[in-house]
Formats: structure tokens, C-alpha cells, sequence
């Protein structure tokens, strides 16, 4: 087998998590015995191939200093902006005279806290191979629907061909670099990392992932990434 890349991590963590409801930004959420946004990180910081992890937090998040004593010191804090994109981009600024244009990124949700050991692999593998990097993503499953003004279908989407975006997703420096530049400076807002370098021709590879990458969207969430967390070490957390 090839052997896999080492690679860079960013971690958008700045949002606010409005969609929540609460007063806690979901990825700071307790989550079995650690947060959310640290089990996020998790897979990463046990990661020999992974070079270095950059946080982007929202400015004045009080929560920062409590975890930088928690995280190794090598972990690199930067304040995110106002869309994820600019997160983003904020974490890269931090990679500048550390890391070269051909090396490769990862950029992982910091509300992914169930990304399994597997998953990291197969998108390494997969994604080394491909020129315009690669995201985990999941076939769709469910019927999809259309609906109308009034609450009612409208039509039935088909579903062949059609997969959701996960993270991480995997792309060399500079062409990510670029291509979030790029997209701002047009005004335009990418819903993930790939839809940028999507507005400048590339194809990132699709690479499937396991069912538990779930993103903690709503409370409902936060049982079931425990459960998953807590049956994948069989039993603790
Ligand atoms: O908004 P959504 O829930 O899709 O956020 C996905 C990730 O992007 C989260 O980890 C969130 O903290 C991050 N984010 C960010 N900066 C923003 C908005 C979202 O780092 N301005």
C-alpha cells in the first residue's frame, strides 16, 4: 500500500451556532467525557501524518483560553470572520512561511466530532491520487422532494448522482488559498471548501464515508454522536 500524505489541519470553529438556538455555540458543547469541538479534533492530534492544526474561534470567544490549556501547545489559534470562508481563509493566513503551496490541507467541521480512524485513511489515500483533492461525502438515500410555497411537494428530485459534502475535505495550499480569495473577491459565499475550487474548474473527488460522520446540527444530534462515540471504544468514551 502507498504510503500516505502528511498533511496540514484547519479547524473552523468561529460559528455561533444561531441554528442551534442556545446560548452555547454548538461546538462548544459538553459531549461524553470532552466537547465537541475536542473530539472534533480527536482524530487529528493523534495523527502522526498531520503536520500541525490551526483553530479558527470567533473573536472574543471566551472559551479560548480554556482550551488552550487543554490542547497541545503546538495547537495555532486564529480569530475566524464573519462566514466560514473566511474562517477558513483566516486559519491559511496562519500557515504562511510554514508550509508550501504544493502541501496538502485538510479543513474538518468542527461540529464532525464522530469522524472514524477509516474515513481519515481512505480520504488520505484517495485524495494524494487526485490533482483537485477530494472530500468524504455520502450518497443520498432518502427520496428527495421539492416543496412548494404552500408546504406541499412540488416534485421529486431525482436522486441518482447526488451525494452530501462532508468534511474534511483535502486540497493542496495554494490551490485553496486561491481559490477562497478568488470567491471573495467575486462576493461569492461557498457553501464548503470543494464549491470554491468547484468556481475554478476543479473536481474534487468524491471518496464515500461511513454513516457515523454526523454534524451536530440540532440537540438531537448530541445523543446520538455520543452513542456513537461511546459503541466505537466499546463501551467508554
Ligand atoms: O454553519 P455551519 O454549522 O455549517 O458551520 C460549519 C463549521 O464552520 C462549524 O465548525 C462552524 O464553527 C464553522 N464556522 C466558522 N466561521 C463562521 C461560520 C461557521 O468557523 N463564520
Amino acid at each position: 500500500m502507498s504510503s500516505l500524505t502528511p498533511y496540514w489541519l484547519l479547524m473552523p470553529a468561529a460559528g455561533t451556532g444561531s441554528r442551534f438556538g442556545g446560548p452555547i455555540p454548538k461546538q462548544h458543547l459538553p459531549l461524553a467525557d470532552a466537547t465537541v469541538l475536542e473530539y472534533s479534533l480527536r482524530p487529528f492530534l493523534t495523527d502522526s501524518l498531520c503536520r500541525g492544526v490551526v483553530l479558527a474561534m470567533a473573536e472574543g470567544d471566551e472559551r479560548r483560553s480554556a482550551l488552550r490549556a487543554t490542547l497541545p501547545p503546538s495547537v495555532c489559534f486564529v480569530d475566524g470572520g464573519a462566514e466560514r470562508v473566511d474562517s477558513v481563509l483566516a486559519a491559511l493566513d496562519a500557515l504562511k512561511g510554514l508550509a508550501a503551496d504544493e502541501e496538502w490541507v485538510l479543513v474538518h467541521d468542527a461540529v464532525r466530532p464522530c469522524l472514524a480512524a477509516s474515513d481519515l485513511k481512505r480520504l488520505l489515500q484517495a485524495g494524494q491520487t487526485s490533482a483537485d483533492g477530494a472530500l468524504l461525502a455520502a450518497p443520498v438515500a432518502d427520496t428527495l422532494k421539492r416543496g412548494g410555497d404552500d408546504g406541499s411537494v412540488a416534485s421529486t428530485v431525482p436522486r441518482a448522482g447526488l451525494w452530501r459534502a462532508l468534511t474534511p475535505q483535502m486540497f493542496r495550499i495554494g490551490a485553496l488559498r486561491r481559490a477562497l480569495l478568488l470567491a471573495r473577491q467575486g462576493g461569492r459565499v461557498p457553501t464548503d471548501e470543494a464549491e470554491a475550487m468547484e468556481w475554478q474548474g476543479a473536481r474534487p473527488l468524491l471518496v464515500a464515508a461511513g454513516q457515523s460522520n454526523i454534524k451536530i446540527t440540532t440537540v438531537d444530534d448530541l445523543p446520538l454522536a455520543a452513542a456513537i462515540l461511546i459503541a466505537r471504544t466499546g463501551g467508554a468514551p
